[in-house]
């Protein structure tokens, strides 16, 4: 396995690497902090708690899309690449935000959506405003559409979100996008939007930015032959081989390729890592290397259900895929994207499909299946910190800190998440997790700002405030403050061992000695021997609860 980050001889590897085993925060710019009292978080929010990321002990950020938009998919539709949307604040904002992390010890990474624009991107103008055929057009993909006018669309395709896949614009043509209507995919054979995506990534990092994560890595490369398959035969399309039609082609490598040596002109070279969900997961790697955006995101514990032998083959292969790329793996249980692992866990366990775990949950109202808070707070903490002893970089979402769950009480009237207007009566979407978090227990929108918040905070939410949590010794913020402060003293080698114990426990070791024991079962377990630094909840002397996780010094 890969070195640890200070065997590596000099200084300077030493902060090339610095993102192999990170806590990285994710901040969702609009629901963390609201400086103007718009309602809507903004870039001197985040600046206004860089003590609070400092105290929380992460080593950097990741700040979902701040650009201009229309928020038709939360700012994943980009109006402007090299912008900030006016509502977060101004580039000279953006500076001030990051020196003022960067004063903290803490990096930035910034999210780049290289696979769509916004359909108010001024390429997108002028591609509707130009004919068939013209450069303008081939920015992105349009396609002649079916029937005597090109009145019917060229496939039947549906996007990610629910509905049609292909939009007519008026003139027989239509434009392809995997998401929204507002997402129009953009052609990565044009040499041109090439071009321009290396102009943006020299834009961010000439401005100080450490890092990118890549929203849908995997989808950049297209090969639409003349006649197009049916949505069926998309979808019995091998995905495997790197010649699926859509998804997670081969030769978007090139593209990554390239993207690299812009990463690898700076220094320390800035980093990247993929969103990219591609199967079999031996597929990460190539988007993992070392000549390519450098890591992926595994989502595997995200996917989860809270259970030993649902974990232990996720982080024994993950750390084996990392080391075989020669990079590290990224773990992650709550983004903007997924219901939040507190209340996850306090549902029953998940079925077909993981990632709409609480699906049904939610269109409920948050009523049916009953959720048990108080088992899914004591997991997700179990979990969390089994999490942060493991190598590799820890992917953490705001608020999760907070023990915050997942809101399911928000009126239709409110709804924000394309899902929840494309897929009626079947899906809610994401707003759930997406609620301004709460800093106070109380006044305007429990201390996010002086406005409203742009989803509504249930009542409940004011239990969970940061100032409510910061004295208290036994909330989910001390645990997540004492965890990366032991962390970052601890942390060593990238290599685990595993340590006999029984079916329902997890028992690893670093090579420092360093131990998490993790009792997933419903019975006490002998704790073993050890100094305890630290546990996820109260341990009844050399016993370990169920459902807890402890750290120990052999
Ligand atoms: C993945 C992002 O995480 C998600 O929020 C977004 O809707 C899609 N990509 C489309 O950009």
């Amino acid at each position: 396995m890969t070195e640890p980050i200070t065997g590596n001889g000099t200084a300077k590897a030493a902060d090339a690497a610095w993102w192999r085993q990170a806590v990285v925060y994710q901040i969702y710019p609009r629901s963390f902090a609201d400086a103007n009292g718009d309602g809507l978080g903004d870039l001197p929010g985040i600046t206004s708690r860089a003590d609070y990321l400092a105290d929380l002990g992460v080593d950097a950020v990741w700040l979902s899309p701040f650009y201009p938009s229309a928020l038709a998919d939360g700012g994943y539709d980009v109006d402007d690449y090299r912008d900030v949307d006016p509502r977060l604040g101004t580039l000279d904002d953006f500076d001030v935000m990051i020196k003022a992390l960067h004063d903290k010890g803490i990096k930035l990474i910034a999210d780049i959506v290289p696979n769509h624009s916004s359909n108010r991107h001024e390429w997108f103008r002028a591609a509707l405003a130009a004919p068939k055929g013209s450069p303008e057009r081939d920015r992105y993909v349009f396609r002649d559409g079916l029937g005597e006018h090109g009145e019917a669309p060229p496939a039947d395709w549906t996007c990610m979100f629910g509905g049609p896949a292909w939009t007519a614009v008026g003139d027989g043509q239509w434009y392809l996008h995997l998401f929204a209507p507002e997402q129009p995919d953009l052609n990565w054979r044009s040499e041109e939007v090439r071009a321009d995506f290396l102009k943006t990534l020299r834009f961010w990092s000439d401005r100080g930015v450490d890092g990118f994560r890549v929203d849908v890595a995997h989808a950049l490369a297209k090969h639409l032959p003349p006649d197009l398959p049916s949505e069926a035969e998309l979808a019995a399309m091998d995905r495997a081989t790197g010649t699926h039609l859509l998804w997670d082609r081969d030769e978007v490598h090139d593209i990554y390729a390239d993207w690299r040596r812009v990463f690898d002109e700076y220094d320390p070279p800035r980093i990247a890592v993929a969103e990219a969900w591609v199967d079999p997961p031996a597929r990460r790697a190539r988007y993992a290397s070392a000549e390519g955006l450098g890591q992926a995101f595994n989502f595997d514990l995200l996917e989860a259900d809270f259970a030993a032998d649902a974990f232990r083959p996720i982080i024994t292969d993950n750390l084996e895929q990392a080391a075989d790329s020669g990079s590290s793996t990224t773990w992650v249980f709550s983004n903007h994207d997924v219901i939040r692992h507190a209340t996850r866990y306090g549902l029953p366990p998940n079925g077909d499909e993981p990632r709409k775990h609480g699906r049904a949950w939610l269109l409920s109202g948050g009523t049916e299946p009953e959720l048990d808070v108080a088992a899914g707070l004591r997991r997700a903490r179990a979990a969390t910190l089994l999490m942060l002893a493991l190598p590799g970089s820890a992917y953490l979402y705001q608020g999760e800190e907070l023990g915050l769950g997942e809101v399911a009480s928000i009126p239709d009237a409110d709804r924000q998440d394309p899902t929840f207007f494309r897929s009626p009566g079947v899906d809610v979407g994401r707003d759930g997790c997406r609620v301004p978090i709460p800093w106070a227990a109380d006044g305007p929108s429990f201390g996010f700002g002086d406005g409203g918040a742009h989803l509504p905070q249930p009542e409940w939410f004011g239990r969970y405030a940061a100032a409510v949590q910061a004295d208290d010794p036994a909330s989910t913020l001390a645990l997540y403050r004492e965890a990366l402060a032991l962390r970052r003293e601890l942390q060593t080698a990238e290599t685990l061992a595993w340590i006999p114990s029984g079916a329902e426990v997890l028992h690893v070791r670093r090579d420092n000695g360093w131990e998490a024991v993790t009792n997933f079962g419903a019975e006490p377990v002998a704790l073993p021997e050890g100094d305890v630094l630290l546990s996820s909840g109260p341990l009844d002397g050399r016993q370990l609860p169920p459902e807890t996780t402890v750290w120990l010094r052999a």
